[in-house]
């Protein structure tokens, strides 16, 4: 049977988010000591924030250079002698669950500045970034006071001054994943949002101002890889926290060598989604749709490769193919936006380089045939078949919307071919037998396995890798630990 073409027939009426409620300040400067301030030099430095949707400019950013840095570590110390680590810790749970309180009641307007500033869908940044984020200050919150019961006996302190480096793909959350344990925990913080998506740490340090934290508690710092590096190598800071790239990330540990900083790395994934013939097949492709082409596949969790039992593979295939010719890539501010844009010119000419890659290496391309917006960065949802081991789609983290797909036959081979990566982030199984899950989940070497589903994520429970996709948790009691010595 001929697959059935959903597309052509439905048109959906635009429904832009309005943008009224908006303001975004022309330029935007560092926040440090509780208050903006310009970069210091005679000649600070600005760059641009565009909007991934039509590259046009939000807003000038400041540069922290150096000095700047060492200006907010200075603070942080300052902050954490003067205030935090004197502070009841019943009160630093108070100040976080203001500042949870606060995001849950601006979270529109946080969610329209992240698709703004990111290509990010609205529906996305509206039902999973800012609730998330909000949820994680609420959850770590309530850990504040109550360490000793998370560590009995083991007398937990704060490590002092956190330095945290955060990545492009989920800006507000990232942030949120990493201030929120870090001061429910008694530290003090510098933290750099990644330079192509800073305005929602910029909104964030407003509303951490509004909530009167003590000046200097959070000091929220921009700039690229530069300042990201000030962070890493000032003497004064106790723990390098960073989400990212793998080459950083090796930049970061060797850094850190022979000094007493405690590091934590998320970095890069290369995930297996395995679908038996025994799963419920459609439930099983939203699953692969959700796995992938999730904001745009820019995801170090992502479902990349597609692993299918060799009997359903027709079938999945031929429902994924279908599927896929529904979503619909656009702008990021229309509700029924499912792809929105890629974040940056860069990160296109990436994702485009390895389609190039893959068609060489002599895998079938297949995408989607929905109409691209002529302005911006946009790519619309991929798939190449007829993959192998070798090929370096199926190996390297692309970070965009295409899938690799293999097949196996049993379940030790598929479990070979899943661990065979340098990766060791995330994996997704879909199938009706516990017993196959549990097998599963305890030969794949991978920090978080879902059954059943896939790209869920919840507070309490503990995120990351093994191998080349990092080391540490974040997130749940691991979270904690990840801001404490004993
Ligand atoms: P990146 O690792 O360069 O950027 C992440 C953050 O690190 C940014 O805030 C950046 O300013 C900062 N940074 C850059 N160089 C630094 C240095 N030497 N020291 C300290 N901080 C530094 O990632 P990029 O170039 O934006 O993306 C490249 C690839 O990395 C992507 O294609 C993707 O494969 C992967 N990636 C993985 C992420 C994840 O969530 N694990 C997030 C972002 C990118
Ligand atoms: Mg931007």
């Amino acid at each position: 049977m001929s697959s059935l073409n959903f597309n052509t027939n439905w048109q959906y009426a635009e429904a832009p988010e309005n943008q009224d409620h908006i303001e975004l300040k022309e330029q935007y400067e560092l926040f440090i000591g509780g208050e903006f301030v310009k970069p210091t030099g005679k000649k600070p430095v600005y760059f641009d924030t565009i909007n991934p949707a039509n590259n046009k400019k939000l807003a000038s950013i400041a540069e922290a250079s150096t000095a700047d840095v060492d200006k907010a570590v200075k603070s942080a110390r300052n902050a954490y002698d003067k205030y935090w680590s004197k502070m009841p810790a019943k009160d630093r749970g108070k100040y976080i669950y203001r500042i949870a309180r606060m995001l849950q009641e601006r979270a529109r307007e946080f969610a329209v500045i992240e698709s703004l500033d990111g290509g990010k869908a609205i529906r996305e940044s509206k039902s999973v970034d800012i609730p998330l984020a909000a949820a994680h200050f609420f959850y770590y919150a309530g850990w504040a006071d109550k360490l000793d019961y998370a560590y009995p006996n083991r007398k937990p302190k704060p490590l002092g001054v956190a330095g945290q480096i955060i990545p492009w793909n989920f800006p507000l959350l990232m942030a949120a994943w990493k201030i929120a344990p870090a001061l429910a925990t008694g530290n003090t913080i510098v933290i750099k949002p990644a330079e192509t998506t800073s305005l929602t740490a910029l909104k964030l340090a407003e509303l951490i101002q509004e909530a009167d934290l003590p000046p200097g508690v959070v000091n929220i710092i921009t700039g690229a890889g530069a300042t990201g590096a000030a962070i890493v190598n000032h003497p004064d800071v106790d723990k390098i926290a960073f989400t990212g790239s793998t080459s950083v990330g090796k930049i970061i540990q060797r850094a850190v060598a022979g000094t007493n900083k405690k590091v934590t790395l998320e970095l890069g994934g290369k995930a297996a989604n395995i679908i038996f013939e025994d799963a419920t097949i459609d439930q099983a492709v939203e699953g692969i749709i959700n796995g992938i082409y999730f904001n745009q596949g820019h995801v170090c969790c992502a479902g990349s490769r597609l692993f299918v039992q060799e009997s359903v593979q027709e079938k999945v295939i031929r429902k994924l193919k279908d599927r896929m010719e529904t979503l619909i890539v656009g702008d990021p501010l229309d509700k029924n936006t499912d792809i929105g844009a890629i974040n940056s010119r860069e990160q296109l000419d990436t994702i485009q380089n390895y389609i190039k890659i893959g068609k060489k290496e002599g895998a079938d391309f297949y995408e989607s045939s929905c109409p691209l917006p002529k302005k911006g960065n946009w790519c619309r949802p991929t798939l190449f078949t007829n993959t192998s081991q070798s090929h370096r789609i199926v190996q390297e983290e692309i970070f965009g919307p295409v899938l690799t797909v293999q097949s196996f036959r049993t379940l030790d081979e598929v479990i070979d071919k899943a661990n065979n990566t340098y990766y060791g982030l995330s994996a997704g199984v879909w199938t009706d037998k516990g017993s196959k899950i549990f097998k599963l989940t305890s030969k794949l070497k991978a920090g978080v396995i879902w059954a059943n589903t896939y790209n869920k994520f919840d507070p309490t429970s503990p995120f990351g890798g093994y191998k080349e996709s990092g080391f540490g948790r974040e997130g749940g009691l691991h979270g904690l630990s990840a801001y404490l010595k004993f």
